[in-house]
C-alpha cells in the first residue's frame, strides 16, 4: 500500500560536517562547532544572576506560567529595546521604536522576515558571505524570493573586505533588506570599524536598502553593551529605519527558553500601532503567545540595577574567556611556528575564529585529529579550553603543513 510520505525526500541536514571521524580519534573529538558557550571545565554556564532570578519566581504565588500577550511581555520588550538602542535614546521617546517578542535570534528574524515580505512585500535579501547557515533557510522559508550573499571575509588575509562588500551591496536592487551583525559577527568574528560602518551606512541609504540587524551577542564582542550597539545607534542617529533582531539566549545563557526581541525603528510614530497589529497576526500564527519563563528572568535583570550589574560581570567573565583562549590559540601558533599569519586574528571577536582552513584541511582535521570546526573554516571558541588548546593548535599546524 502506499504511503502518504512517499513523495517525502531527504534535505541536508543544517549540520557543519558529516565526515566519519576514525576509531582512533572517536574517543579525542573537540567540537568546535558549538554556539552554546561552555566554561573552561566544557560544562554549560548557568548565570549566578539568572539562577537567583529563577528562585524568585519559583518562590512567588504566581511565578511566570499565564499567558503572555501576543506581542509579549511588555517590560521585556521595553527593556530590551533599551538595551540596544539606548536609555536616552530619541526614537524612545519619540515613540516610533517598538518591541515585539519573539522566539530566540532565530524566530526574531522570522518573524521580522515574514513581515517584510507579506506586509511590505519586500522580495530580496543580502546575507553575509559567509554567515549563519540557518539564515539561508530563515529567508527562504519565510517568502524571500531572491536570498543573495555580499562579500565579507578576505580569505587571503582572513580580514574584513568593506571594500568589496559595498561594491555588493552598491548593485542590490533598491528596498533590498540587508541583514547586517552589528557585533562578534557569527562565524567569523570580524566586525567593521566605525569608520568602515559610516560607509556601509551610506551604500545603504543611498541605493535605499532595508537594514535587519542581529544583535545576538552584545557584551561579548568588546566587553562593553554600548559600544557592542554602536552601530546600530549610529543607524538610529542618522534616521534610517531598521528591524533589529536580539537574541538573549548566549549573553543570557537562557538556550532553551528562546529569549528574542524584535525592535522595530521606524522614522515617525504614525505606523506604529498598525506595524503591532500586522505582528500580532504574524505572531499568532506560529506561536500564539510567546513563552513568559526566559523573558520574566530576562525583564527582572534589566529593570534590577544590582541584578544588571551582576549581569554585567558575568558576561565580562564570558568575554574575558573568550579573548583568552583566542589569545592562546594563536600564541601556540606563533610559538610553534605554523605557516601563515595568525597574531592578526587577534583582532576577531567573540566567539568565533576565522582559521582560513580550506575544506580538504577541515576533513584532515576532523578523520584525523578528530577536530570538528564549521564548513566555513570557522571555528567556535566555546569548545576550546585550557585542557585542549595546545592538541587544537598542533592539529590546525599538521593540517595546514600536509595540505598547505
Ligand atoms: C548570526 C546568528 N547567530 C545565531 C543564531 C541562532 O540564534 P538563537 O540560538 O538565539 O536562535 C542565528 C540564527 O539564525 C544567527 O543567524
Amino acid at each position: 500500500m502506499s504511503s502518504f510520505f512517499d513523495c517525502v525526500v531527504s534535505l541536508d541536514a543544517d549540520s557543519p560536517l558529516n565526515d566519519s571521524i576514525s576509531d582512533e580519534n572517536e574517543n579525542h573529538v573537540v567540537d568546535l562547532t558549538l554556539e552554546a558557550y561552555r566554561t573552561d571545565d566544557g560544562q554549560p554556564f548557568i548565570l549566578p544572576v539568572v539562577r537567583e532570578a529563577l528562585l524568585e519566581y519559583a518562590k512567588s504565588p504566581y511565578g511566570c506560567h499565564d499567558y503572555l500577550p501576543i506581542l509579549g511581555h511588555v517590560l521585556f520588550r521595553d527593556s530590551a529595546m533599551k538595551l540596544v538602542l539606548g536609555e536616552d535614546s530619541r526614537a524612545i521617546k519619540e515613540n516610533r521604536a517598538a518591541g515585539i517578542q519573539c522566539l530566540s535570534g532565530t524566530g526574531t528574524l522570522r518573524s521580522g522576515a515574514e513581515f517584510l515580505v507579506q506586509v511590505l512585500h519586500l522580495d530580496t535579501v543580502y546575507i553575509s558571505n559567509p554567515t549563519c547557515h540557518t539564515q539561508f533557510r530563515i529567508f527562504e522559508k519565510s517568502g524571500f524570493k531572491s536570498i543573495k550573499t555580499y562579500s565579507y571575509l578576505d580569505q587571503m588575509s582572513q580580514s574584513i573586505d568593506v571594500t568589496q562588500m559595498i561594491r555588493d551591496l552598491e548593485i542590490a536592487p533598491e528596498k533590498s533588506v540587508v541583514v547586517l551583525s552589528a557585533c562578534a559577527h557569527n562565524p567569523t568574528g570580524l566586525d567593521p570599524s566605525r569608520s568602515q560602518w559610516k560607509e556601509i551606512f551610506q551604500v545603504i541609504k543611498r541605493r535605499n536598502l532595508f537594514p535587519f540587524f542581529t544583535v545576538f551577542d552584545q557584551g561579548l564582542a568588546s566587553g562593553d553593551l554600548d559600544d557592542d550597539a554602536w552601530a546600530v545607534r549610529y543607524f538610529v542617529k542618522m534616521d534610517l529605519e531598521m528591524f533589529i533582531a536580539q537574541s538573549m539566549t548566549r549573553t543570557f545563557g537562557l538556550y532553551s527558553s528562546l529569549v528574542g526581541n524584535l525592535t522595530v525603528v521606524a522614522r515617525t510614530s504614525t505606523f506604529m500601532s498598525q506595524i503591532a497589529s500586522q505582528f500580532t497576526c504574524v505572531n499568532v500564527s506560529k506561536f500564539s503567545n510567546p513563552p513568559a519563563h526566559g523573558a520574566c528572568i530576562v525583564k527582572s535583570i534589566l529593570t534590577n540595577q544590582d541584578l544588571k550589574i551582576q549581569w554585567k560581570n558575568s558576561l565580562k567573565t564570558i568575554y574575558e574567556r573568550l579573548k583568552d583562549v583566542r589569545d592562546k590559540l594563536i600564541s601556540w601558533f606563533e610559538k610553534i611556528k605554523t605557516p601563515g599569519h595568525w597574531i592578526h586574528l587577534k583582532q576577531q571577536k567573540g566567539l568565533f575564529l576565522s582559521t582560513g582552513l580550506n575544506s580538504i584541511q577541515i576533513t584532515y582535521l576532523l578523520n584525523n585529529y578528530g577536530v570538528r570546526i564549521l564548513d566555513s573554516g570557522c571555528l567556535s571558541l566555546s569548545g576550546l579550553n585550557t585542557q585542549n588548546v595546545e592538541y587544537v593548535a598542533r592539529a590546525i599546524d599538521a593540517a595546514v603543513r600536509q595540505l598547505q
